[in-house]
């Protein structure tokens, strides 16, 4: 699949893994909207950079989560950019780091319906302008932790693995109709979100990993860029995480 002349929509692009694959996307050729929620002015530097690069690009505001907003995001990259034929479901929905037997209800909840909120509202929002054209990708970064555990990640680790469910079962539906589902499943990756872990605790992943470090943005930008372009590729889930399977 080439990505030259396609719409790209990455969910929370102005940081972190999305802000990399949005713009490794526009380095391939695809015009690509850069969402964002809180952080506009880094959503606008991640669009000048890709300008600045020649590629096109957009910040669109939205909260992920909420249907209304992510319908008319992509109501408003359709008409700026031309229909989206690239669906990176990105947004990370923050949770509590925390024991089960301490972790409020209120907070799994909201970390599991955020989660599937916005792979939903993304998917239906988005769909129909794949399914006009027969045609489209659809990526959701899920994460090392769906299949394996660690402490205080129960929530993410319910979230994550409903996503990857769902992910099998779109491709299943969709498939026919010439739109792949796939998901890239990053262990403990260096951004914002992991920043506060205790050095002690990236040294020892990467330690366990056979590739001796931990994951930059930018490697998961690449796996992504690999899966769009693999044309045979549906309903999968690529670890990406130097062969490192316990983060
Ligand atoms: N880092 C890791 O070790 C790791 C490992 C496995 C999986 N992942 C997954 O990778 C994805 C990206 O994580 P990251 O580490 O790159 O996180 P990050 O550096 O903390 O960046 C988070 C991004 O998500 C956006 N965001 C947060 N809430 C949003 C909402 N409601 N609507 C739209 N955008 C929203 C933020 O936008 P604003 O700043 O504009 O609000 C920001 O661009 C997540 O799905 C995460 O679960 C990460």
């Amino acid at each position: 699949m080439s990505m030259k002349g396609n719409v790209a929509l990455v969910t929370g692009a102005s940081r972190g893994i999305g802000a990399a694959v949005a713009k490794a996307l526009a380095a391939e050729g695809a015009a690509v909207a850069v969402n964002y929620f809180g952080s506009e002015a880094a959503a606008k530097a991640v669009v000048a950079e890709i300008q600045a690069a020649g590629g096109r690009a957009l910040a669109v505001r939205a909260d992920a989560r909420d249907r209304a907003q992510v319908e008319a995001m992509a109501a408003t990259v359709q008409a700026e950019l031309g229909p989206i034929g690239i669906l990176v479901l990105n947004a990370a929905v923050s949770f509590p780091m925390k024991g089960f037997l301490e972790y409020p209800w209120e907070a799994f909840e909201a970390k599991v319906l955020g989660e599937m909120g916005a792979a939903f509202h993304g998917c239906r929002a988005v769909v129909p302008q794949m399914l006009a054209r027969k045609k489209g990708a659809i990526i959701a970064i899920t994460s090392g932790l769906a299949r394996n555990p660690g402490w205080g990640f129960s929530a993410h680790s319910a979230a994550k693995a409903a996503l990857e469910g769902f992910v099998r079962a779109l491709a299943f539906e969709l498939g026919p109709m010439g739109i792949r589902v796939n998901a890239v499943a990053p262990g403990l990756t260096l951004t914002d979100a992991t920043a506060n872990l205790p050095e002690k605790n990236k040294q020892a992943a990467a330690e366990h990993t056979p590739l001796r470090r931990n994951g930059q943005a930018e490697d998961i930008a690449e796996a992504v860029v690999g899966v769009l372009r693999a044309g045979f590729v549906t309903g999968a889930t690529i670890p990406v995480n130097g062969g490192g399977y316990v983060f």
